[in-house]
């Protein structure tokens, strides 16, 4: 059935949203206030945009030709301020779902072409051999030649990359490719498959060519460079296969700045979900850290790296996971500021522990901002006030946004 509709808003995920005669309809690629022509099935809220009949004046030309078709972004088409504004009221809606009001700052942009991690797929589709992402709601693959999200270096390297690949997947369709960009060339971690020992020395022989550092398969890694480096606030940290590490550099220099204020002038700092190290050796210039963190491999990238960067105070690394066994009321005595920066799922356990404690000041990052409402409505509960709240746009064009909370009792 087709309709005319007029968008009223964007829904969480981009989408533009419109009443319709069966309720709230979902209309990728449209703009409030745009009137549309749009095709949907009875009982099915996802609509199709048929014509675009009064375009939004917010409404500007994709910056990628890709735009519309490619899975990765949902949002090119929205002018700056207004697309800055829509990332902020997702947090401001957030909060308040949780009876929380506080003053949501402007959201930090991060420039186009500075993401350093991409999480892509290589498969033989339709259309031949692919390295991308997929298509739109569907499991298509589409080959990326261009991508304004992600570092030159990232996008030069694909279409080389892609041909190196390829051996490797011998009799299987797909494999999950995620690359990033170190301070040794590309790192390279390839799940989903079981290369052959000769496509692995094939490809090894090509990989200083390629800009590649390392290929990690099936657990297994190769390359020139078999342990590649990142640089965190002056400290050079071994990458460990499939480490986390936040998306952007840019966007890191913002969190790092906002962390370090957020914890004042404290001298005894606990970094809790501190992976390898981003705000650990951030604070460890003027702080005593302890970084507690589940994952080995990481920690012990940290501690290593803590060993040897001069004039740190002093780091420890102390495994630990913070879902089972946070760290008590009294542990927490040990520290005049705590840095919490959870997997998406948030930290309630920590939380609900910090809130008993009387450590003065903590700082909160998240990627969710439901998690966060969720984690700060315990911490408000426990006596905290949020002095500060600030988005981030690290995932730029898309749903998601990071955010930076300075809470103080
Ligand atoms: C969002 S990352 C943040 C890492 C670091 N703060 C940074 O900015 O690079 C979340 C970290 O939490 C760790 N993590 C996940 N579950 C955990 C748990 N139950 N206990 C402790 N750490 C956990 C992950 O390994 C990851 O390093």
């Amino acid at each position: 059935m087709q309709l005319e509709v007029r968008i009223e808003r964007l829904g969480v995920k981009g989408d533009g949203v419109a009443e319709s005669p069966q309720g709230p309809v979902f209309v990728p690629f449209a703009l409030p206030r745009e009137l549309v022509r749009i095709a949907v099935e009875p009982g099915n809220e996802r609509a199709e945009l048929i014509e675009l009949l009064e375009p939004s004046p917010d409404r500007i030309a994709p910056i990628c030709p890709h735009f519309g078709s490619c899975g990765g972004c949902a949002l090119q088409h929205l002018e700056d301020q207004a697309y800055l504004d829509w990332k902020r009221d997702s947090v401001v809606a957030a909060m308040r779902s949780r009876g929380l009001d506080p003053e949501i700052e402007k959201v930090r942009p991060v420039p186009v072409g500075s993401r350093r991690r991409a999480a892509l797929a290589l498969g033989r589709g339709r259309a031949g051999l692919a390295l991308g992402y997929r298509r739109a709601r569907s499991h298509e693959l589409i080959d990326i030649d261009v991508c304004p999200v992600l570092t030159p270096r990232i996008v030069a390297g694909l279409p080389k990359l892609k041909q190196a690949l390829a051996p490797l997947l011998g009799g299987k369709r797909e494999a999950r490719v995620s690359v990033t960009e170190t301070e040794s060339g590309l790192d390279i971690v390839v799940e989903g498959i079981r290369p052959t020992p000769a496509s692995l020395g094939a490809f090894a022989g090509k990989a200083a060519s390629l800009g590649v550092a390392r290929l990690n398969a099936d657990g297994e890694s190769i390359g020139p460079a078999p342990s590649p480096e990142i640089v965190l606030s002056g400290a050079r940290v071994r990458l460990p296969a499939g480490a986390f590490l936040q998306a952007s550099r840019e966007a890191e220099a913002v969190l790092v700045g906002l962390v370090r204020e957020g914890a004042g002038g404290a001298k005894r700092v606990a970094d809790l979900f501190a992976g390898l190290g981003t705000f650990t050796f951030a604070l460890a210039g003027d702080a005593a850290v302890d970084a507690f963190e589940a994952d080995e491999a990481a920690l012990q990238a940290l501690t290593e790296a803590a060993r040897k960067t001069p004039k740190l105070k002093p780091v420890r690394g102390l495994v630990r996971d913070l879902f089972r066994e946070p760290l008590s009321p009294k542990e927490l005595q040990a520290y005049d500021a705590a840095v919490f920066d959870p997997p998406r799922a948030g930290a309630a356990a920590q939380a609900e522990a910090l809130a008993k404690s009387e450590v003065p000041r903590l700082v909160a990052v998240s990627c969710n901002p439901g998690t966060l409402a969720r984690d700060l409505r315990i911490l408000v509960d426990g006596g905290y006030r949020i002095a500060r709240i600030v988005p981030v746009d690290q995932f730029l064009f898309s749903p998601h946004v990071e955010m930076v909370a300075h809470l103080v009792r």
